[in-house]
């Protein structure tokens, strides 16, 4: 049974900005600035829906948005706030986003839909926040990773705390079925691009990478 995905970042808070400094999730942030980022167009008012610690959403504010960061854990608003200037974060559900009295230019929502219940649902209304014309990036796993079928099933056999996150992460999709997500949100779907944080760069194609980046648009 998938556990309390907001208990459970909450006790990784203290520590979440520094995870990006090394390794697998360093390199995640890296692929985000370099080939992500620059599909967005950043400008006006952004949202980062699961902001965790606001390391996407300073990214954000350095590319020229009035950055908002929203997060369901206490504990990572206040180490979001803590990091420094250029953004703003509240603690908030996604289920609390249409509930804003505001539209935003573009949105991220990177590495959440996967521990939520309804993530067609999230998806829908954070569209229903865009401008026409808006963006929204999102990351997810993917289904079809040998890595992580390879992951899940050593978490199965108790695998240790890095893996953790495994028990409260509920979905996978194809690149097929993240598309349609994005379509059934209402959204155009202008990229995808495969991103593993483990495996060089050329055994992505061979080893179907990890993580999806979906870039999509708000039609008008
Ligand atoms: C894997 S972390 C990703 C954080 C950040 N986006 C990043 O990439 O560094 C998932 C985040 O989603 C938040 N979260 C999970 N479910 C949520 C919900 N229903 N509403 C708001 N935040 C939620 C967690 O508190 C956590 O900070």
């Amino acid at each position: 049974m998938a556990g309390d995905a907001i208990a459970y970042h909450e006790t990784l808070a203290a520590g979440w900005t520094g995870r990006y400094a090394s390794g697998g999730m360093r390199r995640r942030a890296e692929f985000f600035r370099a080939s992500v980022l620059p599909r967005l167009q950043v400008g006006g008012d952004w949202l980062d829906v699961g902001c965790g610690s606001g390391v996407f959403t300073r990214m954000l504010a350095e590319a020229g948005a009035r950055a908002l960061g929203l997060d369901g854990s206490p504990a990572m608003v206040e180490a979001a706030r803590s990091a420094g200037q250029g953004a703003r974060f509240e603690v908030a559900r996604v289920e609390d986003v249409g509930a804003l009295d505001q539209s935003f230019d573009g949105a991220i929502c990177l590495s959440v839909i996967e521990y939520l219940a309804d993530p067609r649902a999230a998806l829908t209304t954070i569209a229903g926040r865009l401008k026409p014309g808006g963006r929204l990036a999102i990351s997810a796993p993917n289904r079809a990773s040998t890595l992580r079928a390879a992951q899940r099933v050593a978490r199965r056999f108790g695998a240790g705390r890095g893996l953790a996150y495994l028990d409260s992460s509920r979905h996978l999709w194809t690149k097929t079925e993240l598309a349609q997500l994005a379509r059934a949100a209402g959204l155009e779907v202008e990229t995808i691009l495969g991103f593993d944080p483990l495996a060089p760069r050329p055994l992505w194609p061979l080893i179907s990478p990890s993580l999806w980046f979906l870039v999509a648009r708000r039609p008008g």
